[in-house]
């Protein structure tokens, strides 16, 4: 949602702006605007509606803007169309404080209006531009420094925000505050750089400071001073980033989503790493202590409330079933943008599981809070370190999926569920339903799923070919029961939101109530069978779909080898435990979600409308 990026130091400003909004242009990618300073030179402001691209041939990939200080934006729009008017950066009238801002001003209308009575004209639709406004305004009004304009503005905007603020009368500094909404702050020593996340300045340093919320900074050449809401300095410890920048690089791959679908082996490797220790006995257990989470904590557990949102969410499906079956605890999963506001009713003796990749997802972050004030003790699985989520949730699952940037997830969908299959392990053993011997068993199955993703990516070009042929499709729909409906749940997503072919999962017995009216010749129903105890069942279903003129595609598990009677097509994975099914049976469908949107020449790693990190409700 919006990506901003801040320079200031010994190079030229521009051109390291516009490589750090190059790899922030996942989070929004509708327009793109620079604001650039030379010494006390009047600060230059350079905007381009649509891609980053577009920005960068205006001002010649920056070399056409000349100054050492600078800050940048690619947008996500929500206030205001996308267009040049209403790209960041935005200026007061006089060019006395202009800012980038990623998130949402809830009450702008209500300070625009305040504003427009002492004098003040808009020229945009957007939220950020009341702030600029507003922070002009107090800085006049009291003739107080940045700092202390900035925190008088924050105390009267409700909502999130991540801003970078540079005033006229402070060359060569930028003003960073921030509330749930991402922003680091790197470091070299001779230069600093403030960013919505990490990849944006990996190129320069690896040092960094997480800015937290309703926290300012004031960045100079080399230096980060930062301060709480009543302007007192606070000390921040600077943290080094563990992966380089050839971690969020595409090393040859045509496009992140494949680079990234072929590194879940090792994401899955380095997730179960982190977790699972070989006993002296011989025996594989699971070590939660870096989350801090005891058994002595979960054989207390009366109920589980999974809350998430998009294919984080489709983890919970699929944690629900793994979780009931082996432990016995009700789970329940929860939309997270609808969980607090249905008013939870929790068990104090309950868990909450908020699963993110980035960590910084509004929603789960409030369904997260949500629980809190309800004093409810929660569990966060977490890809991003030092994310709000991370920061606030109780104890924290870290997966080691590292920097994901393709809009669609598969890497981290596929550290998600390792996380949870471990939760689901260790609440059955604290529960007394597996014993050493049965954890280590199913921790030796799961040690396979690795190698078996690889002979699954190795004959990727089937999947390909398939994909290719049905790309003019208009319509596909997955069905499936229990953890197959989960995995429908993933595959259709991710088919639906790079390929922009419409595709809806359905739980493969309730078609028949509906939705089957939809079925005509050739509608491509794709099937999805791993689980013995409704694999006919579902066949069943399938047999319906081809009776009304459906195509059917059969992903099943090797050995089932009587869907081909059904069938027109059958994809197979290999073996496993039925619980880990869709650690499996979701690869193929994000080829086939991939493939279609390569052979339809969409932009896979953008699809429109869409954004990486979600951090507006
Ligand atoms: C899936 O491909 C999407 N990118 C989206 O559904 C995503 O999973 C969702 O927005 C949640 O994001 P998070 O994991 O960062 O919280």
């Amino acid at each position: 949602m919006c990506g901003i990026v801040g320079y200031t130091g010994g190079q030229q400003a521009a051109p390291v702006l516009l490589s750090g909004l190059t790899r922030l242009e996942y989070r929004g990618y509708d327009s793109a605007g620079l604001a650039v300073r030379n010494g006390e030179a009047d600060t230059v402001v350079v905007k381009a509606e649509g891609k980053l691209k577009n920005l960068s041939e205006k001002v010649d990939g920056g070399h056409a803007l000349k100054g050492l200080c600078g800050i940048g934006h690619t947008r996500w729009a929500t206030h205001g169309a996308a267009n040049e008017r209403n790209a960041h950066p935005h200026a007061s009238a006089d060019h006395n404080v202009i800012a980038v801002h990623n998130g949402i001003i809830e009450n702008y209308v209500e300070i625009k209006e305040k504003l427009t009575h002492k004098g003040y004209e808009f020229s945009s639709d957007t939220d950020t531009e009341a702030v600029v406004n507003l922070i002009d305004y107090y800085y006049k009004k009291y003739k107080v420094g940045p700092i202390d304009a900035i925190a008088k503005t924050l105390v009267r905007v409700r909502g999130s925000y991540a801003l970078a603020i540079m005033f006229k009368e402070y060359p060569g500094e930028i003003y960073v505050a921030r509330k749930d909404s991402p922003m680091i702050i790197g470091t070299t020593g001779d230069e600093t750089f403030v960013a919505s996340d990490v990849p944006a300045i990996l190129n320069y340093t690896r040092q960094v400071y997480y800015i937290g919320n309703l926290e300012m900074a004031r960045l100079t050449p080399g230096h980060a001073e930062f301060y709480d809401l009543n302007g007192d300095i606070i000390e921040k410890p600077l943290t080094k980033i563990e992966w380089n920048a050839e971690a969020a690089e595409k090393q040859g791959y045509e496009h992140f989503m494949i680079k990234e679908i072929h590194e879940q082996p090792k994401a899955i490797e380095d997730t179960m790493k982190a977790y699972v220790k070989m006993g002296d006995d011989g025996l594989s257990t699971i070590d939660f202590s870096e989350a801090g989470l005891t058994k002595e904590i979960l054989a207390d557990v009366s109920q589980i409330h999974i809350v998430a949102c998009g294919s984080a969410s489709h983890v919970g499906y699929v944690a629900q079933y793994v979780i009931e079956d082996l432990a016995r605890i009700p789970v329940r999963v929860e939309m997270a943008s609808e969980f607090r506001y249905r008013k939870p009713i929790l068990d104090p003796k309950g868990l909450v599981v908020v699963i993110s990749q980035s960590g910084e997802t509004a929603d789960t972050l409030e369904g997260l809070r949500e629980a809190k004030a309800q004093g409810i003790r929660t569990v966060a699985i977490v890809n991003v370190k030092g994310s709000s989520i991370a920061r606030e949730a109780d104890h924290v699952v870290y997966t080691y999926a590292g920097p994901e940037i393709a809009v669609a997830t598969t890497k981290a969908y596929s550290c998600q569920l390792i996380a949870s299959y471990l939760l689901a392990i260790t609440c059955a053993e604290t529960k007394g339903r597996l014993d050493a011997g049965q954890v280590s068993d199913l921790l030796m199955e799961m040690g396979t799923i690795p190698g078996k993703i690889q002979t699954i990516l190795e004959d990727k070009e089937r999947v390909q070919r398939f994909a290719t042929g049905f790309a003019a499709m208009h319509d596909a729909f997955f069905i499936g029961r229990s953890i197959d409906y989960a995995i429908c749940m993933e595959g259709s997503l991710k088919l639906k939101e790079v390929s922009y072919i419409h595709s809806e999962a359905y739980a493969a017995g309730e078609l028949k109530h509906g939705t089957i009216s939809l079925v005509e010749e050739g509608t491509l129903m794709i099937g999805v069978l791993t689980q013995s105890n409704v694999y006919e069942k579902t066949l069943s279903n399938m047999q319906e779909v081809k009776s009304r003129g459906g195509f059917l595609m059969g992903l099943t598990t090797a050995g089932n080898y009587t869907v081909e009677d059904t069938a027109d097509v059958t994809f197979y994975v290999p073996k496993t435990d039925e619980h880990f099914a869709a650690s499996l049976a979701v690869v193929p469908l994000q080829l086939l979600g991939y493939y279609s949107a390569v052979a339809r020449g969409e932009d896979v790693d953008k699809p429109r409308n869409l954004a990486k990190s979600v951090t507006v409700e």
